[in-house]
């Protein structure tokens, strides 16, 4: 039995109900956030909720009434749903407006609905030495506010399901031959022993995973360089991985069909070194 939490209360994933005029369904105007979950404890929770507050606060949705009381639903959800590792979701629409008018109206309460899975052990922990990810890469055709965790993912679904029927495993987006991010992801590359990621702007999204990764590897001594990264530069690079909540780190290894020349053994990549260390910061 899957347990979900809306509004006020936990449901059944089958009798859980939101009205069609809900704004989230009409016009996709809501925010998101992911969480992962650890031995039934949420990993890096303040930053998630941090970010949904700018989320929130961004795009004028009002915070739900239940805003404070979030890190208990959570705690709640994850010991009804029983799985040890858990993805929560947590989406927050404008709410349900009495007539369909992009203004909102200004009385809107906003829809608070929260689910949790199980989260799946990251495949490249089970086995560091699976072939990395194939990925392709497409101009980036999304909106220029993509630092707001929007739940309107028509863009990044295109393009997954392009790539996906194309027989890779993901995206890498570029505008004007400069790399933004994943799909659902955030992109390191390695070149002469330097990290780079992309910079924080409003064209990515600034991934929690990412700033922690950040933080393990300038722990190790070692500086991440955020600067602009050049789709022509990534097919030449050292390594190449990706991060995200679920996704925890998983190395790439073709890009646009072409193989990567990685020299290292994958003891001796940097990926999974920050694999093996992932939680020791917190
Ligand atoms: N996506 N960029 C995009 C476009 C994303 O959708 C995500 C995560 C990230 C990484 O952010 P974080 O490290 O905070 O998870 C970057 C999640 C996992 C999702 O939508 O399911």
């Amino acid at each position: 039995m899957t347990w979900t939490y809306l509004n006020k209360e936990f449901l059944r994933r089958e009798e859980v109900k939101i009205s069609p005029f809900d704004r989230g369904f009409l016009f996709g105007d809501g925010v998101y956030e992911v969480i992962p979950v650890y031995e039934e404890k949420a990993f890096l929770l303040e930053d998630h909720l941090a970010r949904l507050g700018r989320s929130l606060n961004s795009t004028g949705i009002k915070n739900p009434q239940k805003w404070n009381d979030i890190p208990g639903i959570i705690h709640e959800l994850v010991k009804k749903n029983a799985f040890s590792n858990q993805s929560v979701y947590i989406q927050v629409t404008r709410g349900e407006d009495s007539i369909r008018n992009h203004i909102p109206d200004p009385k809107v309460q906003p829809t608070l609905f929260i689910t949790s899975s199980e989260l799946k052990v990251n495949p490249y922990r089970l086995d560091p030495q699976k072939k990395g990810l194939e990925v392709k890469t497409l101009e980036d055709p999304r909106w220029n506010r993509c630092d707001i965790k929007a739940v309107t993912l028509l863009a990044n679904i295109m393009a997954m399901k392009e790539a996906n029927l194309e027989g890779n495993d993901g995206v890498i987006f570029c505008a004007n031959g400069e790399i933004t991010e994943g799909a659902a992801s955030n992109v390191f590359a390695v070149f002469d022993n330097q990290v780079i990621t992309t910079p924080e702007s409003n064209q990515i999204l600034s991934g929690i995973t990412r700033k922690h990764v950040i933080s393990l590897l300038n722990n190790k001594g070692i500086k991440v360089v955020e600067t602009v990264l050049k789709l022509g530069d990534i097919y030449k690079a050292e390594e190449v991985w990706v991060t995200s909540s679920t996704q925890e780190i998983q190395p790439v290894t073709k890009i646009d069909g072409r193989e990567l020349d990685i020299k290292k053994s994958y003891k001796d990549c940097l990926w999974y070194e920050l694999l093996t260390s992932y939680f020791s910061l917190t």
